[in-house]
């Protein structure tokens, strides 16, 4: 049997009339960025977090850029980040000329750890902080309360990171809305995929929201005029209705990942593998489903890919030791937590269209 981490042919085919009726009436109104489908997507997506704004952009990467902008954080401001997240986080901070100010992450929820910013925070620093991004890695949120109380105290800026976790709820808040700004990604593989690049940004303050569609286009407000130093970070009108069609199916297609979640967890029990820890602040999407060896993931995941099961390893190295990252000289032992979540996280296929026999051939498979 062949399972792949994820099977978007089986998501688009039961929507497939309607996405194509929405690329068409792009396609005959022959307007192919913003315009009237972006901000129509903008208005779903902000109401279906409840946020006052909803900001679309043309990735996930570029809405963490553009909101350190916006909120004025540019060349040589810290940004604290986990040292256990995609790359693109510390990637969209470097990329403004800002710092990337790692922190290790929480052993349980792999979230970054609120005690290792409070003693980031704590200690003298070479560079001003002037923002904290938690990431809320693999579908579920990271300590908000832990993470707002330490923001207003040392008077940070907060963007969440909601690439991976668009629709999960930080006690009844939807993830991304209990920042400054909270960016997401609409990566093809994310829970909500567009059909190319795109991403969001999502904020309760208006000045903020100006500021952003004026940094996205250009510095423009009108055409022609620039106030400032913008960039070209648009979102395609044809991947806001492809989305603006799919969200609305995104809450049955999260529900259905988590009966898998319960499903691995129950029939993994009492094996060597730790299965994911869901602290009750937190709701999961299970954007991956994460299981833990108890030394190594290389055993595993060979395993699995043996037997034609698609495990991955998010993400095999820390930031802190790559090679892009020299420069901000981090060493081994730095963030111990991070350092063995890369050695020994790897993930299960999990997409909400699974089968029976599926979910029970990778569950006999990790058993073996
Ligand atoms: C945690 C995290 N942050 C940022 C990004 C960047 O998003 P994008 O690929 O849309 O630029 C991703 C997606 O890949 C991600 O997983």
């Amino acid at each position: 049997m062949k399972i792949s981490a994820l099977d978007l042919k089986k998501q688009i085919a039961p929507i497939r009339k309607e996405i194509d009726l929405a690329i068409k009436e792009v396609i005959d109104n022959s307007s192919f960025i913003l315009g009237s489908g972006v901000s129509r997507f903008e208005e779903n997506a902000a109401k279906y977090v409840n946020a006052r704004y909803a900001v679309g952009v043309s990735n996930g990467t570029d809405a963490i850029s553009l909101s350190l902008l916006a909120l004025g954080i540019g060349r040589g401001d810290g940004v604290i980040c986990p040292a256990f997240t995609y790359y693109a986080t510390a990637g969209a901070v470097a990329n403004i000329g800002a710092r990337p100010v790692f922190a290790d992450i929480d052993r349980d929820t792999y979230n970054i750890s609120v005690e290792s910013v409070k003693k980031i925070l704590t200690k003298k620093n070479k560079f001003k902080i002037r923002a904290i991004i938690p990431v809320h890695l693999y579908g579920q949120c990271a300590d908000m309360d832990g993470i707002l109380k330490l923001a207003r105290k040392y008077k940070l800026k907060v963007i969440e990171d909601t690439a991976q976790a668009f629709g999960a709820e930080y006690k009844g808040k939807k993830a991304g809305t209990l920042g400054d700004c909270g960016s997401v990604s609409f990566y093809p593989g994310k829970n909500l995929g567009a059909f190319g690049d795109a991403g969001l940004i999502l904020t309760n303050s208006k000045t903020l929201a100006e500021k952003l569609k004026i940094l996205r286009n250009q510095g423009n407000k009108n055409k022609y005029h620039h106030l400032v130093l913008g960039r070209n970070n648009r979102m395609d009108t044809i991947q806001a209705v492809v989305l603006d069609v799919k969200l609305k199916y995104l809450d049955e297609w999260n529900k259905k990942r988590q009966p898998i979640a319960e499903y691995y967890n129950l029939n993994l029990s009492g094996l060597n593998f730790k299965t994911p820890f869901v602290p009750d602040y937190t709701t999961h999407i299970y954007h991956q489903y994460v299981l833990r060896a108890p030394v190594s993931n290389k055993g595993s995941i060979e395993h699995l890919q043996s037997k034609g099961i698609d495990s991955r390893v998010f993400y095999p190295i820390p930031l802190h030791l790559q090679k892009c990252f020299k420069y901000l000289g981090y060493k081994v032992g730095d963030f111990p937590e991070a350092e063995k979540a890369a050695k020994q996280l790897f993930t299960l296929p999990i997409y909400p269209e699974m089968t029976q026999e599926e979910k029970d051939y990778i569950i006999c498979s990790v058993k073996n």
